[in-house]
Formats: C-alpha cells, structure tokens, sequence
C-alpha cells in the first residue's frame, strides 16, 4: 500500500484527503475484480444506537470477507445500555477487538470513544455525518461516469447527515454540488465553513428552489425528510417538504438526463416517487452494493 491510513478513525468525511480517498476507491475496484486477496484476522465490533439493515449488513459482510470476524455490541445487552461510561467501554474493547463501527446520536460521542481508545473508530452514521455512505456513493459515480471532475450533483430533501457529508466529500473531490432544501431546513453554516475551509473554490450552491437546484444535474440524490431520533418533527416536515419530491415532474425540468441515487431507506411518495425509484433501481442497488466494498477497502486500509 503506498497511502499509510493504519489506525486512521473515519468520524467525518473530511478524515480522508484527496489522495487517500482516491486509494481507497482503487482498493475498493480491486476488491470488487478479486484481485485484492489479503486475509485479516480482525474482529470488528459494532456499536449501533439506531436501527440499520445496510450499514450493519455490509460491514459485517466487509470484514468476514476480509477473513475476519465481527461482534454486535448490542447497547441493549451490553452495559452500554446500562449506562457504563464510554472511557471504561472504549478502554475494555481496545483490548479485545480491532476496529469499532458506531451508529449513534452526537458527533461528541464518537470523539469521546476516539479519545478513550487504541483502535480506530468509523462514523457509521451519526446526526451529523454518514461518511461511509458518501465515500461509497462518490465511487458508485465514478464507476458510472469514469470520472468525477465536472459532474453535477444535486442533492433535493433535507440538510440531513447524508447531505453534510456528500457535501465535504464533493468539496475534496472537486464535484459540483447543489443542495435545495426548504427554507431553514439549508446546511448549517458550520458544515458550509467546513467544505469552504477544504477547499476554496468548491461550488456549492444552496437554493429554496428544487428546479435551479438540479437544472444542470447530472445526478440527483435524496434522502428521507424525518432522519432518525428527530421523529417528533415528521409530520411537520411532511407539509413542509411537499415540494422537494424527486418525482417525474422535477426530473422532466432537468437539461440533462440526471441518473436518480437514494442512499435507502426510502419512502415511496414522500422524497422519492415510487416510479422514480423503480426506474433508477439498479443504480440505487448498485449504491447498497457499493457500500460493502468501499467499507472492506476502509476497514483493510485501517485495521
Ligand atoms: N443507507 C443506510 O445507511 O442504510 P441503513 O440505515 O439500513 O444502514
Ligand atoms: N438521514 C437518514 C439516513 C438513513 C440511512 C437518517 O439519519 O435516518
């Protein structure tokens, strides 16, 4: 390996650099062609606060592909969810395992879990950032377009954790990205900072308008409207977001002919029609497919 990324924690997108993202989707080709055989015997622990089905599923498949093994941390049948601090849980773990994936709430929760371990830490999704999906989701466009330099990309829906980390992730990469979501639901200014900070002269755009936003798009993604643990804001949001639906009507605005990615769990009729999805399903599959092999890249780069 010529990137050294050993011990390296993936909290947020902007924990990798140009070049080490560009390793880790060359190591994520090579593993998805079996020209990659390296065998771990790593344990991966997994800490989820939140429900998963792909991020779970993948990493576990990840790492048994890897030659490894994976133990669910249940935090309802852990002491976890007993309430041990994480500095005594980080520290027990630290000495049997090799690697912890967590799903949960603050960003702080994981820093603390960096702060109190000796094995790399990777951001699984918290209400902050999903940096694995985003990483997985810039390679499943790279393998469509063969490049990523002057691709736009347009993000419709709320200005969630996908969202931030799309955004960081396409400010490192040099991809255009253009978020509409409805007034005070943008990006917070923090994450705005950030991508500007990495680079200068990324072009995010921000707009109240879902038609600007992808008038040139060559992609369009969305997420859900509610993301997980902000529940009690749902129906709100429902009459809020009715407009941001990535339906026929917004894709027949489009100057191009915009291929439609949905990081799932989807709900058909709110941000994502059900004929929309259908019809972008191989592409939206092929992203669930991706997140696997991205993710036993990250973990044989950092383990
Ligand atoms: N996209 C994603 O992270 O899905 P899960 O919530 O099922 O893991
Ligand atoms: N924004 C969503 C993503 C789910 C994968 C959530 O946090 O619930």
């Amino acid at each position: 390996m010529t990137v050294d990324l050993k011990n390296r924690n993936y909290l947020s997108c902007s924990d990798l650099n140009l070049e080490e993202i560009n390793f880790i989707f060359n190591l994520a080709s090579s593993i998805k062609n079996n020209t990659f055989n390296q065998s771990y015997k790593k344990t991966l622990g997994l800490i989820f606060e939140k429900s998963s089905t792909r991020t779970r599923c993948s990493l576990s498949a990840a790492i048994f592909k890897l030659g490894g093994n994976c133990i669910d941390l249940n935090p309802k049948n852990t002491q976890i969810g007993r309430g041990e601090p994480i500095k005594d849980t980080a520290r027990v773990l630290s000495r049997y395992i090799d690697v912890l994936a967590i799903r949960t709430f603050e960003q702080k929760i994981l820093e603390e879990y960096v702060r109190w371990s000796q094995i790399p830490i990777i951001n699984s999704l918290s209400d902050e950032e999903h940096p694995c999906q985003a990483l997985s989701d810039f390679f499943t466009i790279w393998e469509i377009f063969g490049k990523l330099s002057d691709i736009n990309l347009a993000y419709v829906g709320d200005s969630n954790n996908v969202a931030n980390s799309l955004i960081i992730c396409a400010s490192i990469l040099g991809v255009n990205i253009s978020i509409a979501s409805p007034k005070n639901f943008e990006p917070d200014d923090a994450i705005v900072f950030k991508a500007k900070m990495i680079n200068e002269n990324n072009t995010l755009k921000v707009t109240n308008n879902p038609i600007e936003a992808v008038e040139s798009a060559n992609v369009i993604y969305t997420d859900v409207w509610t993301s997980m643990g902000q529940e009690e804001d749902k129906e709100k949001k429902d009459e809020l977001f009715k407009n941001f639906c990535v339906d026929q009507n917004l894709i027949s605005t489009c100057k191009n002919d915009p291929i439609i990615m949905h990081c799932l769990p989807a709900y058909r009729g709110k941000e994502i029609s059900d004929e929309i999805l259908e019809k972008n399903q191989e592409i939206i599959f092929k992203q669930a497919e991706n997140r696997m092999h991205i993710q036993q890249a990250l973990l044989a780069a950092i383990m």
